[in-house]
């Protein structure tokens, strides 16, 4: 059993945390996408794919932005190579949510669809998915615990019209356990060779259900 393309798989190296700077760029991120926004206003969310990074005025400088938050996240995760590029690549189906005020970057979040074949259970047989999978998620040090991931996370599920049972994570690290057990209540998994995590309530109904909001309310 496997999967398309699993990314390296753990053990992730325990190196001693180190503390950095919020990054910062050149390039006005917000302004990129049209928001008007100083640094220390509030973090906003913005989804970069393709287009975006075609764009003749932006795109240079949100490739440039993807390249280094994507190799701070690959020296968190203690990564051999990063998940996360914009040059020279197209993220193609995937996209990226980057978490920034004006010229700084506080996180990046990667998801896209990934055909995965998971055992359903312990005694069950495989069964072939098709799930959106976060891919890469990172806030910078110094930054991190203070809810910045659930922003990022919730924005991304807002756009996405996701929750998060319903998606696969590949190779998760311990903190993005701890997250999820935290913020969405999910924990129980059959561990899988391909290293993707896919929770059971993945494949409980009630999990497909989006909530109802009652109009007027
Ligand atoms: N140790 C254990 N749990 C942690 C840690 C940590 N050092 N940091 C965050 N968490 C979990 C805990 O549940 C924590 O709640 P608590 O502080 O009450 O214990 C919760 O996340 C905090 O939630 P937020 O503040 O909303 O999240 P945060 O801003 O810390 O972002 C993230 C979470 C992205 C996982 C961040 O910790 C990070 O960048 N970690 C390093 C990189 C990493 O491990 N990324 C995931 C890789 S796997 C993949 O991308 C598929």
């Amino acid at each position: 059993p496997g999967c398309a393309e699993p990314r390296a798989p753990p053990p992730r190296r325990l190196g001693r945390p180190r503390r950095r700077a919020a990054m910062q760029f050149e390039l006005d991120i917000s302004r990129a996408f049209g928001v008007a926004q100083v640094e220390d206003s509030p973090p906003r969310v913005f989804r970069i794919d393709d287009t975006i990074l075609q764009h003749p005025r932006w795109g240079q400088g949100l490739r440039h932005v993807l390249d280094k938050v994507g190799e701070r996240s690959r020296r968190a995760q203690g990564l051999g190579k990063a998940v996360t590029h914009g040059s020279g690549v197209v993220l193609g189906s995937n996209r990226v949510y980057i978490l920034a005020a004006g010229r700084t970057a506080l996180g990046l979040l990667k998801v896209g669809p990934k055909r995965l074949f998971v055992a359903k259970g312990t005694d069950g047989g495989l069964v072939d998915i098709t799930p959106q999978c976060v891919l890469d998620f990172y806030v910078v040090e110094g930054h991190q615990r203070g809810g910045l991931g659930s922003q990022l996370f919730r924005a991304m599920l807002a756009q996405e019209g996701a929750t998060a049972a319903k998606l696969a994570y590949d190779a998760p690290s311990s903190k993005l356990l701890g997250f999820l057990r935290k913020h969405f209540g999910l924990a129980k998994f059959t561990p899988q060779s391909n290293h993707f995590v896919v929770f059971d309530a993945y494949f409980a109904p009630a999990a497909a259900a989006p909530r109802r909001r009652t109009p007027g309310r």
